[in-house]
């Protein structure tokens, strides 16, 4: 999933960690299967501006949590997995993504909130914009099988991003869902000189994960493998332990170049590999039968 990201004036001076927001977009867009790569405006505003909206639009005067305002009308019945052609109408061309819609969240409301129930500001933005986006997918909540369905996406999505209650542990993603997750990070692929776009996703034994995508550089040699972003994303934030890995690419089968093996066996000589390419295949292999004898830390020992 594409995030523009906005601040209203003032509000970017709040620190805010927005890779976990990130991810729950990923993870919103893997538990829907969206059939097409999407992208949202989503705007952090403050509880007299949310007003202000809610009542020019929606005749609420009254401050509110999320908004959000879809682009695609979807059929009744059907949300956003359903409805490609629907969502073909919103491509936009310089986002090379089809436009599902905008989000705007009061980060004051979230804050009170995240207060009253006792959990973390991140939690809370978490939720809203899972809550938001599922709105942007055709989800709704007026009747209360609606509501089940909608709460049941965003339990699924933030469960899958690792945000979980203080009391719940993380569930371990599938297969599909790790494979999922790369081609989301295959769409963020920086890849201007060689066209060639690559997704990963790495699985850490606690159940988190972390993605990646290739970053070239017009010093060609400076490019960066999405396999190696996405280690080094997970060891800069304290994850070293890794159970697999899924590796996407649009076209050829995506098995890591040597260096990302390398790179690989120095955390987790163990490593499932899964790859996925064209159409849809899907392939697997261990770390040791690609990178047999490997040399890493325990030869210096
Ligand atoms: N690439 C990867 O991201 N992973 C690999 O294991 C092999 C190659 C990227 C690097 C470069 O941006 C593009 O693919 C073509 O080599």
């Amino acid at each position: 999933m594409r995030l523009d990201w906005e601040w209203e004036a003032g509000l970017s001076a709040i620190p805010l960690d927005t890779e976990p927001l990130a991810l729950t977009a990923d993870c919103c867009a893997v538990t829907e299967g969206l059939p097409c790569s999407c992208a949202v405006h989503l705007l952090f505003t403050d509880d007299a501006h949310i007003r202000a909206v809610n009542a020019t639009q929606r005749n609420v005067d009254a401050a509110t949590d999320v908004l959000s305002f879809p682009t695609v009308s979807y059929a009744p019945g059907h949300t956003a997995r359903t409805s490609r052609r629907a969502l073909r109408r919103e491509y936009d061309t310089e986002l090379n993504a089809c436009f599902l819609g905008d989000i705007l969240i009061s980060l004051e409301h979230a804050a009170m909130q995240a207060k009253q129930y006792g959990h973390s500001l991140k939690r809370e933005l978490c939720y809203l914009l899972a809550h938001g986006l599922f709105h942007l997918c055709g989800y709704d909540h007026t009747q209360p099988d609606e509501q089940k369905e909608m709460r049941a996406m965003e339990e699924k999505a933030l469960e899958l991003a690792g945000i979980t209650r203080d009391d719940q542990s993380l569930g371990t993603p599938t297969d599909d869902q790790l494979l999922a997750l790369a081609r989301e990070a295959m769409a963020r692929s920086y890849s201007p000189y060689s066209h060639f776009k690559v997704g990963a996703c790495l699985l850490c034994a606690d159940g988190r994960v972390f993605t990646g995508s290739n970053v070239e550089n017009a010093s060609f040699g400076l490019t960066n493998c999405a396999e190696r972003t996405a280690v080094f994303r997970a060891v800069s934030e304290g994850a070293k332990e890794f159970t697999a890995i899924a590796i996407a690419a649009e076209h050829a089968a995506p098995w890591p170049c040597g260096a990302c093996r390398q790179v690989l066996n120095e955390f987790a000589p163990d490593l499932r590999v899964l790859i996925t390419w064209e159409n849809g295949l899907v392939a697997e292999a261990t770390l040791a039968q690609l990178l047999p004898h490997g040399f890493g830390p325990a030869e210096l020992s």
